[in-house]
């Protein structure tokens, strides 16, 4: 990371555990062990929803690229190798320009180039921003004659409503009229089925989460024990999510730039929420902020969904 990321990690990680509860932003479960760690997520058995959203973009990319329209530029927000993105690609009716947005400039520059080599008609635009913030789009050699943001992997369901329903908000703003939005979410489902996505039995998610401290202790010089924490995650009907945090087994102190953390037996450090969401609920929030549902794919068990939406 450039110093100017590590100090917002140290910075955003101390105000986060000097408050009560404890959180640790999940932006950051995604160094390189941590993104290693989310591809074999998506492997296991448990975590379907990888598969299924994958399986939803193979088998209608096709209407996918007829709804969002000839002459697309198409901005992807978190942009991975996502191999989501190339069915679609394949599809969009001469496309202008693909504009991938990535936080992680060397992830984005060498999946970029990838892009670009294959799909040598199509101009590839990598941006290195912060998608959550503000950030100009690039111009493109030639006119678009729209913009449309794609947005898989049910990211959004890691916002909270209220910072949801904002960064819909400003995805509006920046396609404009005419605008689109295809982005994928996982639906509310069995307990069960959920908790055991989050929970997988090889104890892959477990990894992925005490990651982060791992992360804390190269990155920041933070003396942490990190082998005793546990993994903790559980479905919260009424909020409709699941909450994933690490729990201290032990009394411990964390140590960290200077200052000293206590942690309880049995106290919680939140470290991710994931949002489930049903078709209807969420085009009602969209429509709050100016979006309009045109379409909705779904596998044939209702697990997970793409939407598009329009800026009217
Ligand atoms: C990448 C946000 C889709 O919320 O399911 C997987 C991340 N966390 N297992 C999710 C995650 C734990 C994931 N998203």
């Amino acid at each position: 990371m450039t110093q100017l990321a590590s100090e917002r990690f140290l910075h955003e990680s101390i105000a986060g555990l000097t408050q009560t509860p404890k959180q640790l932003p999940c932006k950051y479960f995604y160094d390189q062990r941590g993104s290693q760690l989310f591809d074999q997520i998506c492997e296991t058995d448990d975590y379907y929803l990888t598969r299924t959203e994958t399986a939803i973009m193979q088998q209608h990319a096709r209407e996918m690229g007829e709804c969002l329209g000839e002459g697309v530029m198409l901005v992807e927000f978190g942009s991975g190798s996502s191999i989501k993105t190339r069915y679609l690609l394949d599809q969009l009716i001469r496309p202008v320009a693909y504009v991938p947005v990535d936080i992680s400039r060397e992830h984005l520059h060498t999946s970029a180039e990838q892009i670009s080599a294959d799909y040598p008609t199509i101009e590839v635009l990598p941006t290195c921003a912060d998608f959550t913030k503000p950030f100009p789009l690039p111009n493109p050699k030639q006119r678009p004659s729209h913009d449309a943001v794609y947005f898989p992997g049910s990211t959004i369901g890691n916002f909270q409503p209220d910072q949801a329903k904002q960064l819909l908000g400003s995805i509006a703003h920046m396609c404009g009229e005419q605008g689109g939005l295809l982005i994928g979410i996982d639906l509310r489902k069995d307990p069960e089925i959920l908790e055991r996505a989050y929970n997988d039995d090889q104890g892959v998610t477990a990894e992925f989460n005490l990651n982060l401290l791992h992360r804390m202790r190269k990155e920041l010089g933070a003396t942490i024990d990190v082998s005793s924490f546990e993994h903790h995650a559980f479905y919260n009907a009424e909020a409709g999510r699941i909450e994933i945090y690490l729990r201290s087994r032990v009394d411990q102190t964390i140590q960290l730039d200077g200052q000293t953390v206590q942690v309880e037996a049995g106290e919680l450090i939140h470290t991710e929420y994931s949002h489930k969401y049903t078709i209807d609920g969420f085009a009602e929030t969209a429509a709050e902020v100016g979006w309009t549902l045109r379409r909705s794919w779904t596998d044939e068990n209702d697990y997970f969904a793409v939407l598009h939406l329009v800026v009217l």
